[in-house]
């Protein structure tokens, strides 16, 4: 792939709009998982300390239909203000309200502006909204780091690049480095584990990956529910269930196949947990595939998709030895980028 980052040009001095996608899980006005706030330290450091003047932030929250305090940005800006220094945020993208939360900060400081989403320019990929919030802020210089939301053609994924220089971020470079070294030129064994409970959204993913991966393995509701799989597929067929007879997680006998064939492996992809991992009394299989890929120093392996990832991170958390290539920020961006689909975010970085 070809294009710039922000290790390519010097900021130093410059005003950087920074697309970040903070769309992070919250319940009763706190987030859950911050994984995406801490994923976009690395850019947002490397850019201060290039003496970058102001970085003012761009992200969405959510699906709003119009203004919704129950989506708007401020604790994210808090949480990210716990995090690193020197955060500031304003209830508004563009307008005088802006103009002066932009002349308050410092020399690189970070300023968030509110949720994008508020305003129907931005999902309808308008020239005019994204200008507005370029002359409100004074940006000179863009940057596109927020990996989760390059699936979607908006003002500041797509038409943002015809009125800025784009560049990269390291959060934006790492995913795209890390999902094409198993797409393209893979360390084999290559295997794909398959969990979660929607077959839909998997199932083109598995079709990609039977010709693509030595082993796929599939188990979580998907599997309990009957999938059938053939070849190269192995479909998990013993469960643990409670007491009713619901299949919660992956038994152990299928556990101890799915982990020789992790043993084996020298790259491994995992999209969706083995049972209903959330109650510990079913948390074993996804437990076992997390820990031994997270043991497998020197194999490439990334997790993707929300409830895996933040599975993971909780594990992580009790467990730091343990350590993956990728624990990849993308939901849909991941898996469209698996697919091999084009992505209209990373598109305009290309096209430069
Ligand atoms: C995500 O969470 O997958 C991204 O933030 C994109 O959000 P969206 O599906 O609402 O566009």
């Amino acid at each position: 792939m070809n294009y710039k980052t922000i290790k390519d040009i010097s900021f130093k001095g410059q005003v950087v709009l920074v697309r970040v996608d903070y769309n992070v899980p919250m319940k009763n006005g706190k987030i859950t998982d911050d994984l995406r706030i801490r994923a976009s330290l690395p850019t947002l450091q490397f850019l201060r300390d290039g003496g970058a003047k102001k970085i003012i932030l761009i992200s969405h929250l959510g699906r709003p239909e119009g203004r919704d305090k129950s989506l708007s940005l401020k604790p994210v800006a808090t949480q990210l203000g716990k995090l690193i220094s020197d955060v500031s945020f304003v209830d508004d993208v563009s307008g005088p309200d802006v103009e002066e939360a932009v002349e308050r900060v410092g020399k690189g400081g970070i300023l968030l502006l509110e949720n994008l989403r508020f305003y129907p320019g931005e999902e309808k990929n308008s020239d005019d909204f994204i200008r507005e919030i370029i002359d409100a802020t004074g940006a000179e210089v863009f940057v596109q780091d927020g990996f989760a939301v390059v699936h979607r053609a908006h003002a500041s994924t797509n038409a943002v690049a015809n009125h800025l220089p784009v560049y990269a971020g390291l959060l934006l470079e790492k995913e795209i480095v890390n999902l094409s070294k198993v797409t393209e030129k893979p360390d084999r064994p290559l295997l794909l584990i398959i969990g979660g409970a929607k077959v839909d959204d998997k199932q083109p993913l598995i079709e990609k990956f039977e010709k693509l991966a030595d082993q796929i393995v599939v188990g979580g509701k998907i599997a309990a529910d009957g999938y059938k799989g053939s070849g190269k597929i192995f479909v998990a067929d013993d469960f643990d269930e409670d007491g009713e007879g619901n299949r919660l997680d992956v038994g152990p006998l299928s556990t101890g196949k799915i982990a020789g064939y992790i043993a084996d492996a020298k790259t491994i992809i995992w999209n969706g947990l083995m049972g209903k991992a959330e109650d510990p009394a079913y948390s074993t299989a996804s437990t076992i595939v997390a820990e031994m890929m997270g043991e497998k120093l020197g194999a490439e392996t990334v997790v993707c998709g929300g409830d895996t990832t933040g599975f993971v991170e909780n594990l992580v958390k009790e467990h730091p030895n343990l350590q993956y290539s990728l624990i990849s920020t993308g939901g849909g961006a991941a898996l469209e980028f698996l697919l091999g689909k084009e992505l209209p975010g990373i598109a305009v970085l290309e096209a430069k």
